[in-house]
């Protein structure tokens, strides 16, 4: 069981494709063959990847199309200030929420008994009803409060790590507990973020060494991590099917047909002295077509060598594959290419 007041570090999540685990592979290959002072994290998911790379430049670009990934780096690597003591208040509040006060039932009635229990489902609600009427915090304390709250959902809820589906159980129990996010030092760094489509943002920044985390499979991560978008946005759409979701946004041409021309034209309108990508392997081997991998690795080179000369390095690792107790294995690519 976690412990109930231990804050969340920015790696503790449940997120498919993140690099936490394979980042002293990454951060070594990178600070071998790359130089620069500044580094653009534009598919940044977890923020995983700039957290692990943020003792070796100064200045970061942090992008994800996603509005709960926004408000997480908001919350983990913004610069502006927060008072510790005025967190501290709101998270003995919460936890001492017993029912709804502000909130409707548009969260419970929707995920309660299914993603959460009805009665973490009214808390959950009330909370981020609470949040969004508060009017002594700042952006940045905001952020932490939206973030943390995502955190603490996500940790306890009724799935196997995304929201495809919820796990068909009776009598779900009441695990729900606020606990603060656990920020990171940031000082004398240049942060900067966006919630930006990949391909429109890239030709408007320029940094030393451009790091590419496409997803690599049609598995859409505004599909898998509605429920978090949810959170963030606070806007109560209107939900359809077995899964509550809402109506299609942010679907990712990096998991459609067309991704080895999006991924072309991403590279050819990066201004950088570097550009690394990673990319699974999973093309010959994958069963399943929602699990093949879009681009192949050639088309990879083949676009990376149109503006410079590329190394290739490969790892093997484990992972787990979510809703399949099977553990497969995969292996994963990274290309440098000096431009
Ligand atoms: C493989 S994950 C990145 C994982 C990340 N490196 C980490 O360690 O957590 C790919 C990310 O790209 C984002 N994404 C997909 N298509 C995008 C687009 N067109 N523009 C910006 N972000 C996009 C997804 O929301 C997802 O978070």
């Amino acid at each position: 069981m976690p412990n109930k007041n231990k804050s969340f570090n920015i790696q503790q999540r449940r997120y498919i494709g993140s690099k936490y685990k394979l980042m002293p592979w990454i951060k070594k290959l990178l600070l071998e063959n790359t130089q620069g002072t500044s580094f653009f994290d534009v598919f940044a998911g977890t923020g995983s990847v700039t957290e692990e790379m943020l003792d070796s430049y100064d200045t970061f670009y942090i992008n994800d199309f996603l509005y709960s990934n926004e408000i997480i780096f908001n919350a983990f690597f913004s610069n502006e200030s927060y008072s510790e003591s005025k967190l501290t208040k709101y998270k003995d509040e919460f936890n001492s929420i017993q029912k709804r006060q502000y909130d409707d039932s548009y969260f419970s009635d929707n995920f309660g008994n299914k993603y959460f229990s009805m009665h973490d489902a009214e808390v959950i609600g009330e909370i981020r009803e609470r949040i969004h009427l508060s009017q002594d915090i700042n952006k940045r304390e905001k952020s932490i409060l939206i973030a943390s709250l995502i955190y603490s959902a996500d940790s306890i809820a009724n799935t196997v790590g995304h929201y495809d589906a919820y796990r068909k159980i009776k009598g779900i129990e009441n695990k729900f507990n606020f606990r603060l996010i656990k920020t990171i030092d940031t000082e004398g760094k240049n942060i900067h973020i966006y919630r930006s489509d990949a391909n429109e943002l890239v030709s408007k920044i320029s940094a030393d060494i451009v790091f590419l985390d496409p997803p690599y499979n049609s598995r859409q991560y505004s599909r898998f991590y509605h429920i978090l978008e949810d959170l963030a946005e606070w806007n109560k759409p209107e939900l359809f099917g077995i899964a509550l979701k809402p109506k299609p946004e942010n679907m990712s041409d990096y998991s459609r047909t067309k991704a080895p021309e999006v991924f072309d034209d991403l590279v050819q309108n990066i201004n950088a002295k570097y550009i690394a990508v990673t990319y699974n392997n999973t093309y010959e081997g994958a069963k399943s077509s929602s699990s093949r991998n879009k681009i192949t690795h050639e088309q990879i080179l083949e676009s990376l060598n149109k503006v410079g000369k590329t190394q290739v390095f490969n790892k093997g690792y484990r992972f787990f594959n979510a809703g399949n107790t099977n553990l497969n294995n995969h292996s994963e690519t990274l290309f440098i290419t000096e431009v």
